[in-house]
């Protein structure tokens, strides 16, 4: 049960770039998804996460690992993770060390997407994603080619409630405080590959490929 990381800070593109390591066999897990997913069915936990997400503030360490640890639990030996948006803090690095070492397994690499403050404003302010299927697009870099909703099944497309510019803000702090010493952390473990990814989405996501051999 191996890993690839994707790393980077909010709206770098990292959910743009698994798209196309899923047709290379990975297992996409973004715990954002995983989370706005219980948002969704209105569990308890969901509705705890909604009120930190809406702030930019990162939900806690336990309740991301626990959801990390169950998915690896029910899933084969044999699956190849990306992970997107997890870890975030050195806390969650760890544990993601402890659980791939409990399954045999390791992370081969992590794949940094480096962007400015003022491009990752601009992505996520244009950001739209499909109120069903969750694809996502952008005003001007990816628009959907339907006027009318979704090119995949029509729907509607929305802003995501944290992609106001108070709460960009704050998730870029929280990711200047708490997730960019990861960098460091992987950086000592010779994992890390960065990536420019102000280039267009087609370049970064060559790259990555590229990168990951
Ligand atoms: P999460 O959903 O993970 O949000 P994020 O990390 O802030 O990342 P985003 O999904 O916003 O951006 P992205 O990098 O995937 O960019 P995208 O491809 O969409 O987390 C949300 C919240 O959940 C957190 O704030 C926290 O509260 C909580 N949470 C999640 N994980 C947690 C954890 N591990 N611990 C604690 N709390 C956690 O691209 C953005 C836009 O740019 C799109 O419109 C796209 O079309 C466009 N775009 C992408 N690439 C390019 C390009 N190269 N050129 C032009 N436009 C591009």
């Amino acid at each position: 049960m191996n890993a690839v990381v994707l790393l980077g800070p909010p709206g770098a593109g990292k959910g743009t770039v698994a798209e196309v390591l899923v047709d290379k066999g990975y297992r996409h897990v973004s715990t954002g998804d995983l989370l706005r997913e219980q948002i969704r069915l209105q569990t308890k936990l969901g509705l705890e996460a909604k009120k930190l997400m809406d702030q930019g503030q990162f939900v806690p360490d336990e309740v991301v690992v626990g959801m990390i640890r169950s998915l690896m639990e029910s899933s084969d030996m044999s699956a190849k993770f990306l992970f997107d948006g997890f870890p975030r803090t050195q806390i969650q690095a760890e544990k993601l060390d402890e659980l791939l070492q409990s399954f045999s397994g390791k992370i081969d690499d992590v794949v940094l997407l480096e962007c400015p403050d003022e491009v990752i404003v601009e992505r996520l302010s244009g950001r739209r994603t499909c109120t069903k299927c969750g694809a996502v697009y952008h005003i001007k870099y990816n628009p959907a080619e339907r006027r009318d909703g979704c090119d995949m099944d029509g729907c509607e497309l929305m802003q995501r409630p944290d992609d106001n510019e108070a709460t960009i803000k704050n998730r870029l702090h929280v990711y200047a405080e708490q997730t960019a010493p990861l960098i460091s952390y992987y950086t000592e473990q010779g994992l890390i590959h960065p990536v420019d990814a102000t280039m267009s989405i087609g370049e970064v996501r060559s790259a990555v490929l590229e990168k990951l051999g």
